[in-house]
């Protein structure tokens, strides 16, 4: 994989690049971001490029409208936001691709920034089709992959393009995929890593990898129900399950647990934490999974690391981003990773080990 600061500026100047970035923020009915976590994140790999005189174009998803418009999955709000988080102008255009586009991407001049429609309305982005791809190829003479959070997908926009443009891999790639790999690899002891959630199927494997390698492995949510109900903890295990509950339908952590699990975390020189404690959206419920965020905070020596879409979405709401050393944008993106030291999207960037001699 060649990064965006691994190759000359000049790589960049005055020439039209396709970023892909990923800013499936949380909308509302009229697709005005709730949000702003994954738009700041792709801030940089954009102005870097912006800076060198690309004309940067867009191409980004915004929920799953399946080949077709749909109108609050527009992503006019989201690129208003990012020009109002970048203090620049960002222009939107209503086309995902056509004649119109075309005439647009012509006019651009270096450092301007372009929004592109929702990659979804086309149909062919989520099957990964040739023809779509190649037509958007045709807009720039490079192409970035900016979006961890997506490139579990193998679609038109992150996987076929990579086949008829130069492709790079932007700055929150390379963030995500070091971070990653440095924690997941070398954790420095005494290592936490704190599961939870309700994507069960996905997430009891991670629990074996996590013990595998890390000192203690702390089991919440509905993850640490189904592991209770499916397994018996072995004496001298490092996996800790709860053991009280705040209800009787066990929607959240008991005190009891929740003392356990902080003196764990409180003694940690690395946390890795993904999943909450409890039915985060229904209150009291929110309350392990505060009380033990609290706790990773208040860790000062402890290098700690976050992710997940409720986990990034319970620090946005209720901690304080800056309080941990890094937070993912990585959902599914983010386990598939854990599990893989890959993501597909990523290996298509990878097949291409010198995209400067195909320029
Ligand atoms: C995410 O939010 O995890 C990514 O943006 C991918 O979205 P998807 O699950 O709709 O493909």
């Amino acid at each position: 994989m060649t990064y965006v600061d691994n190759v000359p500026d000049t790589t960049w100047k005055n020439t039209p690049v396709l970023v892909r970035v990923d800013v499936n923020e949380p909308v509302d009915e009229y697709g005005v971001p709730q949000s702003t976590f994954r738009i700041e994140r792709s801030i940089p790999t954009i102005a870097y490029l912006a800076e060198r005189g690309a004309k940067v174009i867009l191409l980004a998803h915004l929920g799953k409208p399946e080949g077709k418009p749909v109108s609050k999955l527009t992503l006019r709000h989201i690129a208003q936001e990012l020009g109002h988080q970048m203090k620049r102008d960002v222009s939107f255009t209503s086309n995902v691709y056509g004649d119109e586009l075309d005439n647009h991407v012509q006019e651009m001049t270096e450092g301007e920034i372009l929004m592109l429609e929702n990659t979804r309305f086309a149909p062919g982005e989520t099957n990964n089709s040739d023809q779509l791809a190649d037509a958007w190829a045709g807009y720039g003479k490079r192409y970035v992959n900016n979006a961890f959070a997506t490139s579990h997908r193998e679609h038109a926009s992150l996987a076929a393009i990579t086949q008829f443009v130069p492709s790079y891999a932007g700055l929150l790639v390379k963030e995500e995929v070091h971070t990653l790999d440095r924690v997941l690899e070398e954790p420095p002891s005494p290592s936490v890593a704190i599961m939870g959630g309700a994507k069960v199927e996905t997430k009891l494997p991670l629990v074996s990898f996590f013990a595998e390698r890390f000192d203690y492995v702390l089991v919440g949510g509905l993850v640490g129900n189904t592991y209770l109900d499916r397994n018996t903890r072995e004496p001298g295990s490092n996996i800790y399950l709860p053991t009280d509950f705040a209800d009787e339908e066990r929607l959240d952590i008991g005190e009891e647990t929740i003392e356990k699990f902080q003196s764990i975390i409180r003694k940690a020189s690395c946390v890795f934490w993904n999943g909450p404690m409890g039915k985060i959206e229904e209150s009291p419920f929110d309350h392990g999974t505060k009380q033990i965020m609290n706790t990773i905070m208040a860790n000062e020596d402890c290098y700690a690391v976050a992710g997940g879409g409720e986990t990034a979405y319970s620090i946005e709401r209720w901690g304080d981003r800056g309080e941990f050393d890094f937070v993912s944008t990585g959902g599914g993106a983010l386990l598939r990773y854990i599990q893989d030291g890959t993501l597909p999207a990523l290996e298509w960037l990878s097949k291409e080990s010198d995209p400067e001699q195909n320029v």
